[in-house]
């Protein structure tokens, strides 16, 4: 959809305005939100089905729209990737059992504006190992938004990302990448979550989009199952990926997908 107001760089990414920034914390606010409420039923025994359900009520009682229904043929309102899942998990009977990780994703549309988030759940008792892979991912996004400012490139955010994890002994996902969103669910450019400094377009104020790394405790490489949107390890080691929508300003990045209770991180000690 290109009939919106403002211009597009000669990448083909959109530049809001100052205006447009207000709508994107809106959508932005939900869906940090809706992560907020779901971690205090992430518990062993529960379904990710069920999860997917209290999400859909919570969307639909707030006036909004899922992104995900109905996207490309995808069915439910959120994506729960399960321990070696990476993403695009879709929730089913799969019930949770004590130490699973997991990231839920959810993206919501208020007001024609698209929110865009993901964090990392705990059921029970977290491992080590898990432990230290979730903290690496969270603070590689982190280091990814640091990078987002304008007159650097998005080669410089995919290197800030994949230095960090790689420093730590981790892989980064090159299959999937975060992506421009707006009014839109997905636009111009891909993100993507390793690259090399000073490649790629120049960032400018009123660029929206997500960074949202995907990091590996194995391998980087992933295979799509039978049901043509689970991603999975191949080798069998546990993925982890955090998620935020952010805005550029003339400084640091506005995001838009702040959890409202602060819980976007350390999921474990909530
Ligand atoms: N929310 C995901 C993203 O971060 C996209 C999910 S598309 C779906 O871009 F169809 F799988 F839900
Ligand atoms: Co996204
Ligand atoms: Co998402």
């Amino acid at each position: 959809m290109d009939d919106y107001r403002g211009r597009l760089t000669k990448d083909g990414i959109r530049i809001y305005e100052e205006a447009d920034f207000a709508g994107m914390h809106g959508a932005g606010r939900l869906a940090a939100e809706i992560l907020d409420r779901i971690a205090d039923e992430v518990v062993p025994g529960a379904t990710t089905a069920h999860l997917d359900d209290l999400i859909t009520k919570w969307v639909d009682e707030a006036g909004a729209t899922s992104a995900t229904v109905g996207y490309k043929g995808y069915q439910h309102a959120s994506c729960i990737s399960v321990n070696h899942v990476v993403c695009h998990g879709i929730p089913g009977d799969k019930v949770l059992k004590d130490g699973d990780i997991l990231n839920i994703d959810v993206t919501v549309i208020v007001d024609g504006w698209y929110g865009d988030t993901s964090r990392m759940f705990v059921a029970g008792k977290l491992q080590r190992k898990a432990e230290r892979l979730i903290q690496v991912t969270h603070d590689a996004l982190m280091k990814g938004i640091e990078a987002a400012r304008p007159g650097n490139t998005f080669g410089d955010i995919g290197y800030a990302i994949q230095s960090y994890v790689e420093a730590n002994r981790m892989s980064v996902v090159r299959d999937f990448c975060g992506h421009g969103l707006g009014r839109v669910f997905h636009a111009p450019p891909n993100v993507l979550h390793y690259g090399r400094p000073d490649t790629g377009p120049v960032l400018e104020p009123g660029m929206f989009f997500t960074i949202e790394p995907m990091v590996n405790l194995g391998r980087p490489e992933t295979k799509v199952l039978a049901d043509d949107w689970t991603a999975v390890t191949r080798d069998k080691s546990l993925s982890a990926q955090f998620e935020h929508s952010l805005g550029i300003t003339e400084g640091a990045p506005e995001i838009f997908t702040t959890s409202p209770a602060g819980r976007f991180h350390p999921t474990y000690s909530a």
